[in-house]
């Protein structure tokens, strides 16, 4: 039996609800086949033994898409085919790593993570006035579709079976598109950025325009999350010729996945760090081109009037004021953790071996340095490093007015602190204006007779108590 995409879906919607990894292995190598509304997983069938799965449901689907682990296969296997296994392989470990780990570490700024709209009017005039002059091929002997460029073994798309294309936008170096391109670049960037500014309350910068992207017969866009920073992006349907819809899947916030088709001029907002999207099913018909549009939050929250963001009300417009005392990428001009990323999550972690000067802003909330961090855990060797580099760090201090040496004395570590002062800690340095002092945290923490309060003491540290 032929059942279209969208009636499979429709068929599918009607059975059940479905989440990652059953259209296409998401977060794990294969489709999962451990859905609670599946025969097979009925607990209660389960209880008795002549009910176990193998005997009542040997012919019953554990795919309710279809044979979709088969489909990847195949996908796999072109793959492999036309590059090797060890760069497919690679590539593929890389995207269930991260669709894994990333949503899971990321602050959602909506409540499910998409939103349908329509490009403006005035937008979508430039942009349908663009495609029409620029999208043949071989206009006055110049092309002006591209074969896209992807690295081997990239199964972002399949790339070796259906090649995409690209009208480019700005095509500054060919001299092509004149001031046609820049133009619309800016209107993209600004009616997006706006659009999505509204709907998350967010103030945003941009990072990124790609396309125009045309994707042809047979494309499968690989499910997956943007990497950062593209926390928030636009996908605009510029054309197609198609002969069924080609839906682009989402799992939001809820877990829950849904189908998203489009025609031109629909665009999608989409808080592509955190949703899992892609479009796992074939391409069918000629071709769907898009423009993605992608932007990093600053931290800084937008108050509209009459907006509410957690509520997505999308509809909502009006003037807005940025409210800087919310966060922010700079403090003291160190680059801190992005606002995006939840503290101490798995991509924390990363973000943190990957950016050892980073402030650790937010991941407590007393705005720590990693010198304090590292004070607080007596790690010498570490605070070697790090003050080689930004010594400053020495006196840094937090939100509620601690030095490292603080950290290290409350913690008793005695080679920490000794490390500190010979980089110039001021030894009767006082947390915030009127607090104790090292030697008052090392008696409080540990007692006149430990280490940590003998060696401060001799090298000149005073009590001083905090004054309330
Ligand atoms: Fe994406």
């Amino acid at each position: 039996m032929l059942l279209t995409i969208t009636a499979l879906l429709l068929h599918v919607a009607q059975a059940a609800e479905y989440g990652v990894d059953v259209s296409f292995p998401m977060q794990h190598e294969t489709v999962s086949s451990n859905y609670d509304h599946l025969p097979h997983n009925n607990h209660q069938q389960q209880a008795s033994p002549a009910s176990h799965p193998t005997v009542m449901f040997h012919d019953q689907p554990i795919q309710p898409l279809g044979d979709r682990q088969r489909e990847y296969q195949t996908f796999l296997k072109g793959c492999v085919d036309a590059f090797n296994a060890s760069v497919c392989d690679e590539f593929e470990e890389s995207r269930i790593q991260t669709n894994l780990r990333q949503p899971a570490s990321m602050v959602n700024y909506t409540t499910i993570g998409f939103h349908k709209t329509r490009v403006p009017d005035s937008l979508w005039q430039m942009i349908q006035g663009f495609w029409e002059r620029n999208h043949h091929e071989d206009k006055n002997s110049n092309k002006n579709q591209e074969k896209e460029e992807w690295p081997p073994g990239n199964t972002f798309v399949n790339h070796w079976s259906s090649p995409s294309y690209l009208v480019r936008i700005i095509e500054e170096e060919k001299g092509l598109r004149g001031r046609e391109g820049p133009r619309l670049a800016k209107t993209i960037w600004d009616e997006t950025r706006k659009m999505v500014q509204e709907w998350t309350g967010q103030e945003l910068e941009d990072c990124s325009m790609y396309g125009i992207r045309i994707y042809t017969k047979g494309s499968i866009l690989n499910p997956h999350v943007d990497r950062l920073p593209y926390v928030m992006s636009a996908v605009i349907n510029v054309a197609q010729d198609l002969e069924e819809e080609w839906p682009m899947e989402f799992i939001g916030h809820d877990g829950k996945a849904t189908n998203i088709t489009m025609t031109p001029g629909d665009m999608v907002l989409y808080e592509s760090h955190s949703v899992l999207h892609g479009r796992p099913f074939p391409l069918k018909g000629e071709y769907f081109a898009n423009i993605h549009v992608h932007f990093e939050p600053t931290g800084h929250s937008i108050k509209y009037h009459g907006y509410d963001a957690k509520a997505d009300k999308q509809e909502s417009v009006g003037k807005y004021k940025v409210n800087k005392d919310i966060g922010g990428h700079e403090i003291e001009g160190h680059r801190v953790l992005p606002p995006y990323i939840i503290p101490d999550s798995p991509e924390d972690k990363i973000y943190r071996e990957e950016h050892p000067d980073t402030y650790y802003f937010g991941i407590n909330k007393h705005r720590s340095s990693p010198a304090h961090v590292y004070a607080g855990q007596g790690k010498t060797s570490e605070l070697v490093g790090l003050l080689e580099d930004q010594l400053h760090l020495v006196h840094s201090r937090d939100r509620n007015g601690w030095l490292p040496l603080h950290e290290a004395s409350r913690s008793g570590h005695v080679e920490t602190a000794k490390f500190l002062i010979e980089k110039g800690a001021n030894v009767n340095g006082r947390f915030g204006e009127k607090g104790g002092t090292a030697l008052f945290l090392a008696g409080q923490y540990h007692g006149k007779n430990s280490e940590i309060y003998k060696y401060l003491q001799s090298v000149g540290a005073v009590w001083e108590e905090p004054e309330l």
